[in-house]
């Protein structure tokens, strides 16, 4: 079988090493660095969807290459939907997870309603088409942080139907539920239909 090269458009080392680990070896990912992309990707839209196509379509015409593009929020119902499309920088510009979960218990200090979701958006330019891809991954916000593994949001997020916070899981364990890992097997799946 033919490999497909494509190019993940991101830095972050953590998703690099999540979505590796999800991917079968007929695709070779190349990061930015790879592609010698070195620049800040704008992430300047108002939406998850927007700024995930954003990013793909900055790589895709910049760079000349097929490639994805991801982008995630935390969505809260009780503080509708905050900090969604913010969700890296909630707690201002100069900022870092455990300030944004600060801020976050803070604003859900006296909600009684911790629903909360992730929410993955793939964009995907592939042949000069583009194709999008959505994982959701429901849960609850608990009050104090649990478990050392993950990144952002982790240590304070129980999907539902778990006692375990995603930082209390491996990374198999999160990828096989978590909002990427849903949207990153809508995005294997679609290719390897096409590479049959
Ligand atoms: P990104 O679009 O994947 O860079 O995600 C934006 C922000 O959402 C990150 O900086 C984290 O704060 C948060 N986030 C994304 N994915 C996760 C996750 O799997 N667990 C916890 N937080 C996450």
């Amino acid at each position: 079988m033919n490999k497909i090269e494509l190019v993940f458009a991101t830095n972050n080392q953590n998703k690099l090493k999540e979505v590796k680990a999800m991917l079968p070896d007929f695709f070779e990912i190349k990061s930015l660095s790879d592609i010698n992309c070195f620049e800040e990707i704008p992430e300047t839209e108002a939406t998850i969807e927007g700024n995930a196509i954003l990013k793909a379509n900055y790589v895709s015409n910049n760079y000349n290459v097929n490639c994805f593009a991801d982008d995630t929020g935390l969505e809260v119902e009780s503080l509708d939907g905050e900090p969604g499309v913010y969700s890296a920088r909630y707690a201002g510009l100069d900022t870092n997870a455990m300030k944004n979960i600060e801020k976050l218990l803070f604003n859900l200090k006296e909600k009684t309603n911790r629903k909360a979701q992730f929410k993955t958006i793939i964009a995907l330019n592939l042949g000069g088409k583009q194709f999008l891809f959505k994982g959701i991954c429901k849960g609850s916000i608990i009050d104090q942080l649990r478990g050392t593994e993950g990144f952002g949001y982790d240590p304070v997020f129980i999907p539902t139907g778990f006692d375990k916070t995603f930082a209390e899981m491996s990374l198999d364990e999160k990828s096989n539920i978590s909002h990427r890992g849903i949207a990153f097997k809508q995005l294997i799946d679609f290719l390897k239909n096409l590479s049959i």
